[in-house]
């Protein structure tokens, strides 16, 4: 079974995509009364009409995560306004709490991913709480980084997104690190397809994506993270071992150690089976390392709210 906390706009729409799969039964939990039964009613109404053989059900209670070999937290406050950075990761710290101890509880085998904000720091902070091995905790960030500069790139070029393989690293937000000279369509990196000017309107563009969502329509992204959760998700299940850019525990690779942050690697039904350390020049190494740094400055503070 897996269990999607929090039935808000990215975990509904991870919900669609994994049903349309057929990965697995899903359960999925909120906090507000009848929010995720409500979904999970009209999830199942959908999915009679695709003919899809799963079973959706919707709790407010976290028992029923009790059986989940793989738990995908959604839950989280997006930041208002009037929100400070600070205010933002209180808030957020005491969701992973509650979130990340009824995982230990009822879910104590379980592979977990997660996209709430800030990323890498909330990563870190659910890891803590859940006390697993750091190769079950997986924070969901490159994917949708990577998935903009491919539809960017494709778009530039007249190519599929699907022949881009896009690298984006480092933190993840608008800190994100672009490396255009380890990105690649069909064996040639960005660098030598397109001018330098072209390389930054690029980055520019998938850096901003986000908040460009939320200027048009008001809200921020969920059809994309829910199908980059899908495609990850089906993954761990299958077993199929494909390679994502994932915010995952680094224990000395690239230089950094005790911090969660974006590299590639591969997911499988054991979590994180091999974290790839890609060839990073001096300077691109360097940026990597300090936004290393600045993910554990937050996780120093996100500690003390724990
Ligand atoms: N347990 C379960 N569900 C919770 C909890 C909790 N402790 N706290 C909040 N929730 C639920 C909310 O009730 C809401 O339904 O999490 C849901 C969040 O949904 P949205 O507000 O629609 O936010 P969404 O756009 O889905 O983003 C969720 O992912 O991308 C990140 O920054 C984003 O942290 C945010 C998270």
């Amino acid at each position: 079974m897996i269990t999607i906390v929090g039935a808000g706009k990215v975990g509904v729409s991870a919900a669609v995509q994994i049903a349309v799969k057929e990965l697995d039964d899903i359960t999925l939990i909120d906090v507000i009364p009848g929010r995720a039964e409500g979904e999970a009613l009209d999830l199942g109404h959908m999915a009679s009409i695709l003919g899809l053989s799963i079973d959706i059900r919707g709790s407010n209670d976290y028992k029923d995560m009790a059986g989940s070999d793989l738990v995908i937290v959604t839950a989280g406050f997006p930041r208002k306004a009037d929100m400070t950075r600070e205010d933002l990761l209180r808030k957020n710290a005491e969701i992973i709490k509650a979130v990340g101890e009824a995982i230990k509880e009822y879910a104590p085998n379980a592979i977990v991913m997660l996209t709430t904000n800030p990323l890498d720091i909330m990563a870190y902070g659910l890891w803590k709480v859940t006390g697993f091995e750091p190769r079950r905790v997986i924070g969901f960030a490159g994917v949708l980084d990577g998935g903009r500069l491919a539809y960017y790139i494709a778009k530039e070029l007249g190519v599929s997104p699907a022949s881009v393989q896009p690298c984006v690293i480092g933190q993840h937000g608008k800190a994100m690190i672009v490396v255009p000279r380890l990105t690649f369509v069909g064996g040639k990196p960005l660098t030598e397809l397109v001018d330098e000017a072209t390389v930054k309107k690029l980055k520019e563009l998938t850096v901003d994506a986000g908040r460009k969502i939320i200027e048009l329509r008001g809200w921020s992204s969920n059809h994309a993270p829910g199908a980059g959760l899908a495609v990850m998700a089906e993954s761990i299940k299958k077993d199929q071992k494909k390679v994502f850019y994932s915010s995952v525990y680094l224990d000395g690779q690239y230089g950094v150690k005790d911090v969660f942050i974006g590299v590639p690697a591969v997911l499988g039904k054991n979590g994180v089976e091999r974290i790839l350390e890609l060839p990073l020049n001096e300077e691109e190494l360097k940026e990597f390392q300090e936004s290393a740094a600045a993910i554990r400055r937050g996780v120093d503070e996100l500690l003390k709210m724990l």
